[in-house]
């Protein structure tokens, strides 16, 4: 990870580079995206997955704090936070600057294959997936209420997902605790049987040739 790291920061100084000489615009469209990789850094679970469209770049900051910036991509997902963590709270906090079609989230996946499940509590939108079914149900938690759709999806991850569960917070907000038990706990009284949490990041997702940037903090 250490050479990954020297590697991100090498490339960031190519493009600062980059961007001081060039037509701004240009230099970022033409940047290489950094290279998406998933694992520990400084005691945290990272994942940065990106379909090679546009120009992203993910750098691991100190401890839980990672930045992303993204131009003209159609699809990625970046973010920071635990591994087998369990139904615990995740508290994080930043700035983010979404273009369009962005979201804020805590994602991860489920233990258990069939079915696998990808999980969304979002807490930020700009644009939330056409695919999700009617509403489901809704909690309230975290200081709000979050409403709760499912979608039938198979994914493009290594794992196969079939199954999508969504929380999506009314009162957007960026940063706070998200206690994962109690949308756990609501996802499975709605007849749903999601597993214990494989990994969960606070992620940023982008659709779409959307462009913005985020800093966010996990504690
Ligand atoms: C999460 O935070 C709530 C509120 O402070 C607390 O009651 C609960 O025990 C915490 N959950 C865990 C798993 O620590």
């Amino acid at each position: 990870m250490i050479a990954l790291k020297s590697l991100l920061v090498a490339l960031s100084t190519i493009s600062g580079a980059l961007a001081a000489t060039a037509e701004p615009e240009l230099a970022v469209r033409q940047g290489p995206s950094t290279p998406t990789g998933s694992g520990n850094h400084e005691g945290f679970y990272y994942y940065f997955w990106n379909d090679g469209s546009g120009s992203v770049n993910y750098a691991n900051e100190d401890g839980g704090q990672y930045s992303v910036q993204w131009k003209d991509s159609n699809s990625f997902t970046a973010g920071k936070g635990y591994e087998n963590p369990g139904l615990r709270n995740i508290t994080y906090s930043g700035s983010y600057t979404p273009g369009p079609r962005d979201h804020l989230t805590i994602y991860g996946h489920t233990q258990i294959r069939n079915p696998i499940v990808e999980f969304y509590i979002i807490e930020d939108y700009k644009y939330l997936l056409g695919n999700v079914g009617p509403k489901q149900g809704s909690v309230t938690t975290d200081g709000g209420t979050y409403d709760i759709y499912t979608s039938s999806y198979q994914s493009g991850i290594p794992e196969g997902a079939n199954l999508q569960v969504y929380s999506v917070r009314r009162e957007k907000r960026v940063g706070g605790t998200v206690n994962l038990a109690n949308h756990w706990d609501a996802w499975n009284s709605l007849g749903l049987r999601i597993e214990y949490p494989r990994y969960a990041i606070v992620a940023v997702e982008g659709w779409s040739s959307s462009a913005g940037s985020a800093t966010i903090k996990v504690e």
